[in-house]
């Protein structure tokens, strides 16, 4: 059983680098430990960490820091073209991809280079090269924090939408995902190569049949081109949503914007990609003391070294006032600021 340590630096926590310190924290390796830490810690503010790999750090935290980082990869059941494999909570995300493509288990190849870990990827349902965790998701389990009971959550359950579950709404603090089910296949994979830049990514790479391997080999070689490595520049992915708007208004951008690209949602809304708006803005690879907006994706924002999460925050807020006056959108974070 690990130990409650005091005024721990949360620096290497985080993807994003942010110096912030917690008043307590404890790294836990199993469920069993979890649930005796929390039985043991039940008057105290608890903040549970697993990845860093989607949170802006603004200030220290005066609470009981719980990593999560229990470990482990099973295959739990094989039938003739599907699997089911748990992975615990703990699992780095792109292992668990790698082990998967190694075993070749299809269906989560799309979600190469993730940051982040397992047991994080269903709260924001993760997503990327027109796959979500969604597609792939068979249950998870998480305990309780109030009756410290183990509860499983089906896919109906966790009410997946675009970034969003049951876990950021009304499940909201009140769980802690231990595990993740996943249903992968074993043959004849289904393969998403429609998404633009894999198709000619695919081609450059002179593939013509490509395998679940080949796919993540494009999807790294397309994330490692746009996207900052968190281990050399501080990041956590996207850092807005994509903002969806109604027809109407996309309408009236698209006749002073004729270029902007879009995704089609409903008949009635429409997905306007931030980045373009960003760029568009003016503020891709914007640099301000150690911190800016990333030069080859204008969603990322960066922290190229000892920045200050109220900062970012700021100049977050100053984009989003931007975004709104230009063009009318309201941006919305992806990113949880603490
Ligand atoms: N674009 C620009 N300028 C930029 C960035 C993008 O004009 O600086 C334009 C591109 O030209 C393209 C469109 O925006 O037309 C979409 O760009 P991209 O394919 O890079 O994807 P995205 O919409 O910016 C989303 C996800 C990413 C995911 C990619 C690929 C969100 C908030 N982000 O980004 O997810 O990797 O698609 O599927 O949905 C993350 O969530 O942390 C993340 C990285």
């Amino acid at each position: 059983m690990n130990r409650i340590e005091k005024n721990i630096s949360l620096k290497q926590y985080n993807t994003f680098g942010i110096e912030a310190f917690a008043n307590e924290f404890i790294s836990i390796s199993s469920s069993d430990e979890l649930i005796d830490t929390l039985k043991n810690n039940q008057n105290s503010n608890l903040f549970v960490i697993g990845g860093g790999s989607n949170m802006l750090l603004t200030k220290n935290i005066d609470a009981l820091v719980i990593h999560i980082n229990n470990k482990g990869k099973e295959i739990k059941k094989e039938e003739d073209n599907s699997v089911i494999v748990k992975a615990q909570a703990g699992e780095n995300w792109h292992e668990f991809v790698l082990w998967s493509l190694n075993n070749d288990f299809g269906g989560i190849e799309n979600l190469s280079l993730i940051p982040g870990n397992v047991g994080t990827a269903p709260i924001q349902n993760i997503g990327a090269y027109g796959v979500e965790l969604k597609d792939v998701f068979h249950s998870c389990e998480a305990i309780n924090i109030k009756t410290l009971e183990r509860e499983n959550f089906n896919l109906e359950q966790c009410k997946f939408g675009y970034r969003n579950s049951i876990f950021k709404n009304e499940a909201k603090g009140k769980y802690i995902i231990t595990s993740v089910n996943f249903k992968l296949s074993k043959n004849n994979h289904q393969l998403h190569t429609n998404y633009g830049a894999i198709t000619q990514e695919l081609k450059s790479m002179n593939v013509e049949k490509p395998t679940i391997q080949d796919i993540s080999k494009a999807v790294i070689a397309i994330r490692e081109s746009k996207l900052p490595d968190p281990k050399k520049i501080g990041n956590s992915g996207s850092f807005f949503k994509n903002p969806v708007i109604s027809i109407t208004d996309f309408k009236m951008l698209k006749k002073n914007f004729p270029e902007i690209p879009s995704y089609n949602v409903s008949d009635k809304e429409i997905k306007v990609p931030a980045g373009w708006l960003i760029e568009k803005a003016g503020f891709k690879g914007k640099t301000f003391k150690n911190y800016g907006v990333h030069k080859n994706q204008a969603l990322v924002l960066v922290n190229y070294g000892n920045a200050n999460g109220i900062d970012i925050y700021n100049f977050s807020v100053l984009i989003q006032k931007t975004i709104k006056r230009l063009f009318n959108i309201d941006l919305e974070r992806e990113v949880n600021v603490i």
